[in-house]
Parts: C-alpha cells; structure tokens; sequence
C-alpha cells in the first residue's frame, strides 16, 4: 500500500484508512465479524482507525477487539473531542482512552469545530505530557471548508480532516492545497458519499477505460482518484465486511493516476 508522510513530524503512514461511524457502533453479536474486519486491515497495510464519542459504542469496540489482537500497537489511533466546554471535553477524551483502551492516542481531532478554541487548548497541553502524538479538528460539510482554511492559517495544528470524494471535489478548490502549503496532514472522510456513490453506480459497470488502468472495481475508481492527489495523507472509508477491507486496500496502491484520467473520471461519475 502506498504512503504518505504527515507534515509536522516526518512520520509515514499509509495511505488507506478506516472509519468507524455506524460499522462498529454494533453490540459484541457483531464482534466476531469486526475482529476479522480489523484482521483484514492490518494484514492488507491499513494503520489508522478513526473514531469518536459521537460514534455510539464505536470507541468501546475498536478498544475491545483491538486490545486483544497482536497487532494492536501497529494501529495508529485516531478520535475525536464532540462537547462543549473545557472540563466536559477533558472528561470525554479520558473516557475515550479508556474505552480504546489505550495510555496514550495517536490523534485527537475537535469533531465539527464544537468549541474548538477551548480544545485545542487542552489538546497542545496533551501533545506537551505525551497522552497524545497529533491534534487535528474536522468537519464533513462543504460549507465548512473557510472554516477549516482559517483555523489552518491561525492554529498550529497537524491533520485536518474533512468530505472529499470523486463527486463532491469542493476541497479541490482551495482547501487541498491550503492543508499542503501550510504542512497540514489531510484525512478524507465520506470517500464513498455514506455509500451513496455505489447505488450511483449499482447499474453500470465499471469503465473499460478505468480496467486498463488497474481499477479492479468501483471502490478503487473512487478510492484511487482521491489517493491521487498528492495534498491527501489519508482516506478513511468506513465498512463492517472483511470483503470490502480487502477491495478498500486495492484503492491505495500504484499506480497513482495523472489528472489526464481523473478528470476523465470525474466526468463519467458527473454523467451518471
Ligand atoms: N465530522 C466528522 O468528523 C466526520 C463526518 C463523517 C465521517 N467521518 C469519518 O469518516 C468515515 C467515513 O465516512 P462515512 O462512514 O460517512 O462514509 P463512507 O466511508 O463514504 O461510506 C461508508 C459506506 O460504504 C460502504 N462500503 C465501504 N466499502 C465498500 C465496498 N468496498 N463496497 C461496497 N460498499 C462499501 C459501507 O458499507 P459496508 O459496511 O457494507 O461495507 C458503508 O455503508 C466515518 O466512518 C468517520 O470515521 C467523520
């Protein structure tokens, strides 16, 4: 799998991710299940896992399941702070810790910017102690993204994450460009649309055009064309079936696609 390396520290990390909204906010019915999804990322490159307080029991089962495999210090654990007020945000980011089950988190994120002066605060402290490795805030809306660009130009901070996919190219515009300028590591959340785009797609097959550039199927036309911007650190598609783990990885490796074809692409999906 391909590779990014975030800005701010060097660090490397690849270039498929995996969310957590809605796929593992489930009862331990499903942990069987999420174990072998878990199984199937690490064994395909995938490291970093993103969730948040606002995900239901999900933070509970990336820390149960997670906990018990060998490879749960190889995963780069990412949550979020989705309250308001200071103390209310200390106590929410101690329960996420706990119910990760980790001492320390690779990357606590201000989740839609809710009370995001008074986090970050708190976040720089936790960098400072070690509790954390990066900050970061988020959002999942277009209208969002002047937000993001001035906390990007006024904060230091080291990932931005926010909604990007072959359909919705809004972060094309100005913010892409804007996190790589200013040493910004970018996560792409909503790749897929909530899904969306493959009920876009569930009558058409898949391009000739896009099979003789490596597209083994439409999770990798939608992955791989956002991968291909070199402003993106990380995509993080969300699912709850090993299958699919293993059709996600497809999307982050070679070749990276020239603008040539992504422009084609884009155009296929705009005429759907
Ligand atoms: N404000 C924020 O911070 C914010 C907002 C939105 C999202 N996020 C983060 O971004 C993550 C991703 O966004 P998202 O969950 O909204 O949507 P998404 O990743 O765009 O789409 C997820 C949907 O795609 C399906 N899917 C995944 N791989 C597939 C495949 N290979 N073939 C067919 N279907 C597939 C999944 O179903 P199956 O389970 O059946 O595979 C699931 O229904 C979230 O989980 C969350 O961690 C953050």
């Amino acid at each position: 799998m391909l590779s990014r390396t975030i800005p701010s520290s060097g660090e490397s990390i690849p270039v498929i991710g995996m969310g957590t909204w809605q796929t593992f906010d489930k009862d331990n019915t499903s942990y069987p299940q999420l174990k072998e999804v878990l199984n199937q990322f690490h064994a395909t490159g995938g490291r970093l896992i993103d969730s948040s307080p606002m995900y239901g029991k999900a933070e509970t089962v990336v820390g149960d399941l997670s906990s018990h495999l060998p490879q749960r210090d190889e995963f780069f654990y990412a949550t979020k702070v989705w309250i308001q007020g200071k103390q209310e945000g200390i106590q929410q980011m101690e329960n996420s810790m706990r119910k990760m089950q980790r001492t320390v988190l690779d990357l606590i994120q201000v989740h839609n910017l809710v009370d995001y002066k008074i986090h970050l605060d708190t976040l720089r402290a936790w960098k400072e102690q070690g509790r954390i490795r990066y900050i970061g805030i988020t959002h999942y809306k277009d209208d969002s993204h002047p937000d993001l660009e001035k906390i990007i130009l006024s904060e230091k901070i080291d990932f931005v994450q926010f909604n990007y996919s072959v359909l919705n190219r809004n972060a094309e515009k100005r913010l892409l460009d804007i996190c790589s300028s200013n040493g910004v590591a970018t996560l792409i959340n909503r790749p897929f649309g909530e899904g969306k785009l493959f009920s876009l797609v569930a009558s058409h097959k898949l391009p000739q055009f896009a099979i003789d550039h490596g597209m083994q199927n439409w999770s990798a036309f939608f992955l791989r064309y956002i991968v291909s911007n070199p402003s993106v650190t990380c995509v993080i598609p969300a699912t709850g079936n090993p299958d699919h783990v293993i059709e996600n990885a497809y999307g982050g490796t070679e070749p990276v696609l020239d603008n040539g074809l992504r422009k084609k692409m884009a155009g296929y999906i705009d005429n759907l």
